[in-house]
This record gives C-alpha cells, sequence and structure tokens, in this order.
C-alpha cells in the first residue's frame, strides 16, 4: 500500500558533538558514533543520521549552514517500491544504494530516498497514553502518577519543509501525483499538508511555502501524551536548549506540541494526540490561514520569570 512512514533524515551538520548532545536529551537511541557521524533511532525504529562529511552524492543543501539534507520513505512491498521509483525516474536520475535506498532529488532539490519499511516497524507496540479520570469516566483507579521520566519518542510522525512560493504547486504535485501523498489540508497561504497512503496521521508532511525560500522547518517526533510533551520540553529547556514556540495545541492536525531549536537545524517537535483521518476527511481547502494553534500557554507570571511557587 505505499509509502508507510518516514524511514529516515539526514542532516549535514557542523558541530557533531552539540548534535549528539541535542539528540540524546530529546530522548532518542544512539546507535553509531564515529569522528565525523553519528546515528540515532527512534522506538519504531526510524533513523535519524548527523553527518560532518555528507554523501558528495546527496543534492547540494538548499540553505546555509547545518541543515536537512535527506528524507527516506518507506514502501510497504517490493512491488509497490518498484511502482514508485519508475515513477520519480521519469525525469530524474535515481540511484540505488549499497543500503537498498533507492535516491533522488524532489522538485525543490532536497534528497529524496525509497526503500522498504523495516520489518521491526510492524512489532512496534508503544503502549498506549496514561489512563485519565474524570467523573463519569474514570479510567484510573489506585495508580498515582509519577514523573514521566526521560522522554523517549515513539516515532518520526511528520517532516515539514519550507519551499519557494514559486513553483509550489510543482512541488506538491511531486508527492501528490507520484508518490501517492494525499492532501488533507491545504492552507492556500501557507502550504499543503500530506498523507501518506500508509499512515493515519492527519499529515506525516507539510510543504511550506509561506517563508518563500527552501530549507528545514521542523521534524516532529510523537510521545505517547500531554505529560511527555510538557516533561519532555521542560529536560530539554534544563539542559540548556532553547524553545522555539510556547507550549500549545495545533489547529490543523489538533496535536499537542512544544518546540526546540534544533543544532542539526530547523527546530524539533515534541507532539502527542494528533488527529487520525481516513479518505472520509477528504482534502480540506482553507482560502485563508487558520489560527495556528487552538491555544497556547499563557501565563500572568511570563514577566517576572519566576518559578517559585
Ligand atoms: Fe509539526
Amino acid at each position: 500500500m505505499g509509502i508507510q512512514r518516514i524511514e529516515s533524515v539526514t542532516y549535514s551538520v557542523d558541530d557533531l558533538d552539540a548534535c549528539v548532545r541535542f539528540f540524546t536529551d530529546f530522548g532518542l537511541t544512539p546507535v553509531e558514533r564515529t569522528a565525523v557521524r553519528a546515528s540515532f533511532e527512534t522506538a519504531a525504529g526510524q533513523r535519524l543520521h548527523l553527518d560532518t562529511l555528507p554523501d558528495p552524492a546527496l543534492p547540494p543543501a538548499l540553505e546555509d549552514g547545518p541543515t536537512l539534507r535527506e528524507v527516506v520513505w518507506g514502501v510497504d512491498t517490493e512491488a509497490d517500491l518498484a511502482t514508485l521509483v519508475a515513477r520519480v525516474g521519469v525525469d530524474r536520475e535515481v540511484a540505488l544504494g549499497a543500503d537498498g535506498v533507492h535516491r533522488t532529488r524532489d522538485e525543490t532539490g532536497f534528497g529524496l530516498g525509497l526503500g522498504l519499511t523495516l520489518a521491526r516497524a510492524k512489532e512496534f507496540a508503544p503502549g498506549g497514553p496514561r489512563e485519565a479520570n474524570v467523573s463519569g469516566a474514570v479510567r484510573r483507579w489506585n495508580a498515582p502518577l509519577e514523573p514521566v521520566g526521560r522522554v523517549r519518542p515513539l516515532r518520526m510522525c511528520h517532516v515539514a519543509l519550507n519551499i519557494p512560493k514559486a513553483g509550489q504547486e510543482e512541488a506538491v504535485a511531486f508527492y501528490l501525483d507520484r508518490l501517492g501523498f494525499r492532501a488533507t489540508d491545504v492552507v492556500k497561504p501557507m502550504g499543503t499538508f500530506m498523507q501518506c497512503e500508509g499512515d493515519d496521521d492527519q499529515h506525516n508532511f507539510l510543504l511550506c511555502h509561506r517563508p518563500d525560500r527552501a530549507g528545514v522547518n521542523h521534524v516532529s517526533y510523537e510521545v505517547p501524551g500531554f505529560d511527555d510533551v510538557i516533561e519532555g520540553g521542560n529536560h530539554m529547556i534544563a539542559q540548556g536548549w532553547q524553545e522555539a514556540r510556547k507550549l500549545g495545541r495545533h489547529t490543523v492536525g489538533s496535536n499537542v506540541f512544544r518546540f526546540v531549536h534544533a543544532p542539526c537545524g530547523g527546530r524539533v517537535e515534541y507532539a502527542a494526540d494528533m488527529d487520525r483521518v481516513d479518505a472520509s476527511y477528504g482534502t480540506r481547502v482553507h482560502e485563508t490561514t487558520p489560527p495556528h494553534h487552538i491555544w497556547t500557554l499563557r501565563s500572568s507570571r511570563d514577566a517576572s520569570g519566576s518559578t517559585a511557587s
């Protein structure tokens, strides 16, 4: 059934030590470290690659400084993989790597890979969010809560890339027409939210033309629940990393979010409770941009910065 998920993302970075510290703090599992590159894994087995000497075969970086260079999408069958590779190969070179990934570039110039989804993705069983209590629907008996502790992202749930306004239709059409993505929300002044064929998240991919330049916007990591979003963000701040937005809940997608500036470029997001949608959701076209969020954290204590109770 086509593309199932993000399989890996690759960044070219300057300060590998800082990036390794960042993603260790963020809660990913380290799987490889050399003097020039490092890799991490989500609970679902997706890989994050950080490389100070990126493969020269990758398309050139689309912005200065550390940035995202490639997204590899995982496909579930050899037959579907062959179909997708043939479709993208109509007008551009596609090279098969030793790792089984077919590599090319998208309309904007971002590195694009297509490979088989790793079998372990199917074995991924993270459990669920904490049970919540409300009068009339009590779910948690005799089970006082404790801190989540170290937050462990379950999976990369979406990638958001910035693209120039010029050519935006072609950039989006490439993913819709050739790679089987479905547009879930088209926000005309801002960008297009897309879902890959094998997933239920309201979006797995966003091409955002509002900044009118190419580059990484953010990569989002799903965590089990609100506590994880809050505690994970708190931990990152305690480790000295800079929050990019206040805690909130998005309008499009409905997920609770917390964003942190990443030394690999762009931002990363802790996300929980995103909308799941199927074909009956259709494509929602917004002539004007909906509010960015349903709510963000507001505090009358912001000005003082006081943390005393
Ligand atoms: Fe996001």
